[in-house]
């Protein structure tokens, strides 16, 4: 079916089984504060916390090919040199497999009966990569092989590395003391930290400068000292320090050595910089590399990374009759998760590292479905994002999770940002009942003394959107809504400057109709939660402004058969069927709808069945119709793009996840599954040579009917698409949620499933669930047994001292 590879779902790997796959398919290494990016050719880099400002290793970005740079290690097997990863080199390979599994990715190449493994990981809790390599003789023959390591590293702030040449060819330095190399740029002046690459096992060679190593007119594919089978023991002295070590192996017929390596993250901590002049201190360095040289220590750390996550995933497992949806939720949806909780739009093959960094509506979006799985870092997390706040309301639209402070790159007085706020945190409270989150002291970045706390951010940031609205009634736009492209006060007419940073938003009347219809949502959210603080008179203050809301938008935003998306800085509709292109966008219609709009009046269904009509095709829902073919500056971005990508009519599959739970709030759950499938990667692997993307991760596009290439996905990981499928699938298809109170069950599934089980685990509680669905109906919860004894509604109320609870839940029409 997929020439290129297979999920091996009881070992939650992808098998790569094909080097020269459609594009690089990349893997993530780390979870919690080291990081590395790994492709299935072990291309990739690794940093800290941090992919701008504590890069460890280079990589260059718009490469060719794509993926160049990364672990390589070269083999010189008797004068053929080769690598097991296939890349740089590419010499053909005897066999190639590449696994990508939770947080480690193992390659095994082979020729001429010498067979290389590789695996990379970083041990949970630790800021160090692992690099396990096994060399096996499989021929009749004594082998004598040579094996190279070979890293760049990069001179740790990333952006000044790629462009500063004048600077950087001066200042780099390394050490070397047994097999263990440092690079210790800019340890000398300001720096507390450096970059350590050693190898576990006495070395017969290194090399620290890639000049030597490479050559200067050579590349990565024909370096210099693989090539010659031995190491120059080159020290570097600025130019471009790399990491190499040689290992001579002596190999009998059937015999196996396994060599390991540690790159780490350094930090010097209190102890003295210094031995002597020039001589660093490098005992916390040598403390990590004797721990992994003891015997059994790197696979006592792999393990363990296995049992992390094994426990991770442990809070949400499901058995569905579709095995597409199985594999994702259970497996590939909750890491995706992971990487976009940790990486937020920072670091992928799409995003470079020196760009963006934590996103304020990403991130907010990003913990709806990371919150289940580590609570306390999704508590800290969400302390964080409210810092970026402005007293005002409005937010920094992005930080560097290094300083955790905002970065005004791309501006700001993006008007939903604000919101998604009031979803994470009423997400948490319900994950965890942890109240106290409300109170915990939190300032705004213009007013870092003031004695605020969380509870204040969202207030402010309801009355914010309630106060700014336009000539309709509608809150203001800004810069832009979720959709960035969407730039109604900006009247961009230079090439050089940002869509989003131009023009001033001070006094500017344009409206966006989502955000109305997330403003409804958020609303609903602050009631339940002052019903269940017990305040009452905020909750009813909330409803209020939810009702104030809702008559805004059917009476200024209905457009006849769907709604409106906006109303432009001249109070011109867009998104309307006046509008001789971009007459229906998706945005509105997922947002109204989920709002709670339409609910009463039948326009609710009739938004979900124009996007049906107008947009659903069999790759996804694309973004709106019909594109726009030319520019139009009162618009912005979204009409930069050609017809059929990105905001302009590409299927944008994070916003297409709204457009489910829009179906399963309807109670179609045929409609449900079949969008769900439509963006499902898994479900693409008869269509790869099409879609071209990772199988088992969302993408944050698939290009849309309009473009030439429909069907072709791309900026894979790094997107919304991750929580957002997570929760259309776990709490809208399934209807597994978590609420104040308790678990809350209300599936809305396809007519011809029988039933399903799942087990989600609750506030330390274990819920398995199963069920029925003897009547080939999608929605309707009416019976619920809890330990065999019937509970009224579907909320399965919280108990503490329980361990395990049976829940039985049968469909009724
Ligand atoms: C990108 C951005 C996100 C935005 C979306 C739509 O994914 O990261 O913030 O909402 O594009 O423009
Ligand atoms: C660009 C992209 C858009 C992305 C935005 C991030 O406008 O087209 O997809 O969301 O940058 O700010």
């Amino acid at each position: 079916m997929n020439p290129f590879g297979r999920f091996d779902d009881s070992k939650r790997e992808y098998v790569i089984t094909r080097p020269d796959t459609p594009l690089p398919w990349l893997n993530y290494l780390g979870q919690d504060e080291f990081f590395g990016l790994c492709t299935n050719t072990a291309g990739g880099y690794t940093f800290w916390k941090d992919a701008k400002m504590r890069r460890l290793t280079r990589y260059r970005y718009n490469n060719v090919p794509y993926d160049l740079g990364g672990r390589y290690i070269y083999v010189n097997d008797g004068g053929s040199v080769w690598n097991p990863g296939w890349k740089p080199v590419k010499a053909k390979l005897d066999s190639y497999e590449c696994r990508h599994g939770l947080g480690y990715t193992r390659i095994i190449g082979k020729k001429k009966g010498l067979e290389v493994e590789m695996l990379f990981f970083v041990p949970p809790g630790e800021n160090l990569e692992l690099w396990k390599v096994t060399v096996r003789n499989k021929s009749k023959t004594k082998k004598q092989p040579k094996i190279f390591t070979f890293q760049e590293f990069c001179l740790f702030d990333a952006a000044n590395d790629m462009n500063n040449l004048q600077r950087t060819y001066s200042i780099g330095e390394v050490e070397i003391e047994g097999s263990a190399i440092y690079h210790k740029t800019e340890y000398r002046e300001r720096r507390n930290h450096y970059t350590l690459f050693a190898c576990t096992r006495p070395i017969d060679g290194y090399d620290t400068s890639r000049d030597a190593f490479v050559g200067i007119h050579e590349g990565l594919h024909d370096p210099k000292v693989p090539f010659a089978g031995k190491c120059t023991k080159s020290k570097a002295f600025g130019w471009n320090p790399i990491g190499a070590h040689q290992i001579n192996l002596k190999l009998l017929p059937g015999q196996e050595e396994t060599i390991s390596f540690v790159l780490a993250y350094v930090d010097q901590g209190k102890e003295p910089k210094y031995d002597k002049l020039y001589v660093m201190n490098k005992k916390v360095g040598k403390a990590i590399v004797d721990k992994y040289s003891k015997p059994g220590a790197v696979d006592a750390a792999f393990a363990n990374l296995g049992k992390v996550w094994m426990d991770l995933l442990s809070n949400f497992q499901a058995k569905s009759p579709n095995a597409h949806a199985n594999r994702m939720l259970n497996v590939w949806n909750q890491y995706q998760c992971m990487a976009t909780f940790n990486m937020s739009r920072s670091a992928s093959m799409y995003e470079t590292g020196i760009g963006r960094g934590m996103g304020f509506r990403d991130s907010n979006q990003d913990l709806l479905g990371f919150v289940h799985m580590i609570p306390s870092r999704a508590r800290e997390r969400i302390l964080d994002i409210a810092a970026t706040q402005l007293s005002d309301g409005t937010c920094f639209h992005q930080y560097q999770p290094l300083t955790k402070e905002g970065n005004a790159e791309i501006g700001g007085d993006f008007y939903d940002d604000h919101l998604w706020l009031v979803l994470s945190t009423c997400a948490y409270i319900k994950e965890t009942g942890d109240v106290s989150i409300l109170q915990a002291p939190c300032a705004y970045a213009d007013q870092p003394d003031a004695k605020t706390d969380l509870l204040h951010h969202l207030e402010v940031s309801m009355a914010y959107t309630m106060k700014k609205r336009g000539p309709h009634g509608l809150p203001l736009i800004g810069h832009a809504d979720w959709n960035d492209c969407l730039n109604l006060n900006c009247f961009s007419t230079e090439p050089n400057e940002s869509f989003q940073c131009a023009g001033d938003v001070k006094g500017s009347n344009a409206e966006s109709v989502m955000i109305a219809g997330l403003f409804l949502y958020a609303s609903r959210e602050m009631a339940a939660l002052y019903d269940f603080l017990g305040h009452a008179a905020d909750a009813t203050r909330m409803r209020q402004g939810y009702d104030e809301m809702l008559n805004v938008i059917e009476t200024q935003a209905w457009d006849g058969e769907w709604y409106r998306r906006a109303y432009d800085a001249a109070g011109t509709p867009v998104g309307s069927k006046e509008n001789p292109e971009g007459k229906i966008f998706i945005e509105s219609q997922g947002w109204c709808v989920l709002g709670g709009a339409g609910q009463n009046n039948g326009r609710a269904k009739q938004a979900m069945e124009s996007v049906h009509k107008h947009l659903f095709t069999k790759n996804g829902v694309v973004l709106q119709q019909p594109p726009y073919s030319t520019y139009h500056v009162e618009l912005g971005e979204v009409t930069s793009y050609p017809p059929g990508v990105k905001e302009n009519a590409g299927i944008f599959c994070h916003n297409n996840t709204w457009i489910n739970l829009g179906w399963c709030l309807l109670g179609d759950g045929d409609r449900a599954l079949e969008y769900y499938l439509s963006i499902c990667p898994s479900a693409k692997e008869n269509q790869i040579e099409t879609y071209r993307s990772e199988p088992y991760v969302y993408a944050q596009m698939i290009a849309g009917k309009d473009a030439v290439c429909f069907g072709e996905a791309k900026n894979s990981w790094l997107t919304g698409t991750a929580a957002w499928t997570f929760v259309s699938v776990a709490e809208g298809i399934l209807g597994i949620k978590a609420d104040y109170k308790g678990l809350s069950v209300n599936p809305c599934i396809p007519k011809a499933w029988k039933g399903f089980t799942a087990t989600r685990k609750f506030r330390g509680v274990e819920y398995q669930i199963e069920v029925k669905n003897p009547n080939k109906i999608c929605k309707g919860v009416k019976s619920v047994t809890v330990d065999g004894k019937k509970v009224a509604g579907n909320v399965i109320p919280f108990e503490t001292g329980k361990k395990v609870v049976k829940v039985e839940i049968t469909l009724e029409a």
